[in-house]
């Protein structure tokens, strides 16, 4: 290592929001050749040069390597960070894989909800609908967790309506469902643990105001 005496480690979300989050990182000068093979299945990688050490994980595991310390930033959605509420510092909005939470089901299920009817809701998320019903619309609901393709829920009979990420919109239609409530917007974050933003503050600020410089201007 030539610049900085301890390596500054990034967890990154595995998949396609790696691949955005690194060409957005080349903007502002962070590259790491060694990402570039994408036949590789290795996980961790480094740049010496700049002292930076990179691994690909599991969506909801980024905040975790980050609450921990084992890595100090992570990048992945909103949904994630809500949905696993770590104790790690959210700094940036990189503003890429734009979509919406929501509550989507038939249309038939919309009065359900305006009538606060015990209704029964699946999702991939329960920690953002338990959140979402009972916080804030004072809702009684039976949350159902899921592990994927949730919108079979409310076609199969599983649940009256889903909690889950639109971003087109496509499944939905093609499933004959329709969004009924919108819970918020989300978008990919910059996640820092809490005792690196301590201890490499002038590192950790100049990324972050150099990504949000590249960022206002797109
Ligand atoms: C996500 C989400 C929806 C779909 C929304 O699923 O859970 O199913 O994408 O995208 P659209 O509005 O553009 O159609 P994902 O593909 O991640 O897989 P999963 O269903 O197994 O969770």
């Amino acid at each position: 290592m030539i610049e900085k005496d301890r390596y500054l480690t990034f967890a990154l979300t595995k998949g396609r929001l790696a691949d955005k989050t690194l060409s957005l990182f080349e903007k502002v000068g962070i590259s790491c050749r060694e990402m570039e093979d994408k036949s590789s299945r290795k996980l961790i990688f480094v740049n010496e040069e700049l002292g930076l050490k990179f691994f690909l994980a599991k969506a909801p595991d980024v905040p975790t390597y980050v609450e921990y310390g084992v890595a100090d930033i992570g990048v992945t959605g909103k949904d994630t960070i809500m949905e696993e509420g770590r104790r790690v510092f959210e700094v940036l909005d990189l503003k890429l894989g734009k979509c919406r939470m929501c509550v989507c089901g038939p249309e038939s299920a919309r009065s359900l909800l305006e009538h606060h009817e015990l209704i029964r809701v699946a999702s991939k998320y329960p920690k953002i609908a338990r959140d979402y019903f009972y916080n804030e619309k004072h809702q009684t609901v039976d949350i159902i967790k899921l592990n994927g393709s949730v919108e079979l829920g409310p076609i199969v009979g599983l649940s009256d309506v889903i909690v889950d990420i639109v971003e087109t919109g496509g499944t939905l239609r093609e499933n004959g469902l329709t969004v009924l409530e919108e819970i918020c917007p989300l978008s990919a974050r910059i996640i820092v643990n809490q005792v690196s933003m301590r201890m490499e503050n002038e590192r950790i600020r100049k990324l972050v105001n150099d990504l949000r410089e590249v960022i206002d201007k797109e």
